[in-house]
């Protein structure tokens, strides 16, 4: 959902993600002035990373990205119902009862499997159309895709059923986080075969497409005709590698309320468990976000949050909905404004950060932001 700041404090929303439309815009621009000509696809499933959409997706194609990326149909749609044209690529085959729905909607379809073509080509045919697919090629990474010993079998019987055009081909990268892996190189190689053999069986390919973020930025050898950005668009870096080698900003900031802040005496223990022991009388402030907002309890006792520029240690345990901070003696008043995540003044806590505090990467600390945190977009254009 999406809120001014105004609605936020009217509605007395106590945790909220600010998302900076201009950063996303930024992002997308110096991805674009990697590239020699290919095109820009908008990687937008999972709530764009958890950044929201249709904002996030319309930022980046005001920026210069031409077509989107999604997992699931029903996001396609979502997009779809916002008004958005350009083509948006559905990354998996979706149960044969989607086939329809996708087609009117117009959402590009990967194809991998014998059946889910039959299924698109009896469907299309019965609409009386024809449908653009891209196919999705198993190079190595072996989630999804044709393996590479029945791609001439798949081409041959893509080619023959009339109402599907292959007009496109891609495959994606298993470890294009770490330049210089040699599986990259390995899986580059096997595309280039898989894709002259496609176009020699007849099919003429429009778009062919490998790239993720990383290897957009790492790896120009890969950019083909398009390349699929996600993380960089939203500002995160896609390895530790990789940290600094693009001008990129982060567009999502998490921001939360103290709610309470109290004296405690030393000796006393603070939140489920008691874990944290409050060692001489101090200020606890408690603070209104929680798990539920995406504030993983693993962050318990490791992550810092920042209170008017200063940063103080997330002290016990993360509950559902809020959690707590020894500030010393500090003065912290009720209603002032924390940041989970994002800056202050000049210093910034990053999802990055808090993707180290818990073994996991930034993509799952944003993504994992739900639907009850609500968004607030800035800069948003109008009509956007
Ligand atoms: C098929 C596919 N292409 C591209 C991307 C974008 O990757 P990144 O966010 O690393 O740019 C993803 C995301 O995981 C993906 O699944």
């Amino acid at each position: 959902m999406s809120f001014t700041a105004e609605e936020i404090e009217a509605r007395g929303h106590p945790v909220w993600a600010e998302v900076d439309l201009d950063a996303i815009r930024h992002n997308v621009g110096a991805l674009k002035m990697q590239l020699a000509g290919a095109e820009i696809m908008g990687v937008v499933k999972g709530y764009a990373y958890g950044h929201g959409n249709p904002q996030s997706a319309l930022a980046m194609l005001e920026a210069g990205a031409t077509r989107l990326g999604v997992a699931r149909v029903a996001e396609g749609l979502h997009l779809r119902e916002a008004g958005i044209t350009v083509p948006i690529h559905v990354f998996t085959e979706p149960p044969a009862a989607a086939v329809r729905t996708m087609l009117e909607h117009s959402l590009t379809p990967t194809v991998y499997t014998q059946a889910f073509a039959d299924a698109l080509s009896r469907t299309a045919t019965e609409m009386d159309r024809t449908v653009n697919v891209h196919l999705k090629l198993d190079t190595g990474m072996h989630r999804v895709g044709v393996p590479p010993d029945e791609v001439a079998g798949a081409v041959k019987s893509l080619l023959s059923a009339p109402a599907l055009v292959v007009e496109g081909a891609w495959s994606h990268l298993a470890v294009a986080d770490l330049p210089g892996h040699p599986f990259t190189r390995q899986q580059l190689d096997l595309f280039h075969k898989l894709t002259d053999q496609i176009e020699k069986a007849g099919a003429k390919l429009r778009y062919r497409h490998l790239a993720n973020s990383a290897a957009t930025m790492a790896d120009p050898d890969t950019h083909f005709d398009v390349v699929r950005c996600g993380v960089a668009c939203y500002g995160l870096w896609p390895s530790r590698d990789l940290l600094g080698t693009l001008d990129l900003k982060p567009a999502l900031a998490l921001r939360a309320r103290v709610n309470m802040t109290k004296g405690v005496k030393a000796g006393e223990g603070l939140s489920y468990g008691l874990r944290y022991e409050v060692k001489k009388a101090s200020r606890i402030v408690t603070i209104t976000a929680g798990y539920a907002d995406g504030y993983d309890r693993r962050l318990s006792g490791r992550a810092d949050v920042m209170m008017n520029e200063l940063r103080y240690r997330v002290s016990g345990t993360v509950c559902m909905d809020q959690f707590m901070v020894d500030v010393g003696q500090d003065e912290i008043e009720v209603g002032t404004v924390a940041t989970l995540i994002g800056d202050e003044g000049s210093d910034r806590v990053s999802a990055e950060e808090l993707a180290a505090h818990i073994g996991t990467i930034n993509y799952e600390v944003t993504t994992r932001i739900p639907s009850r945190v609500p968004r607030v977009f800035l800069n948003e254009r109008a009509g956007g």
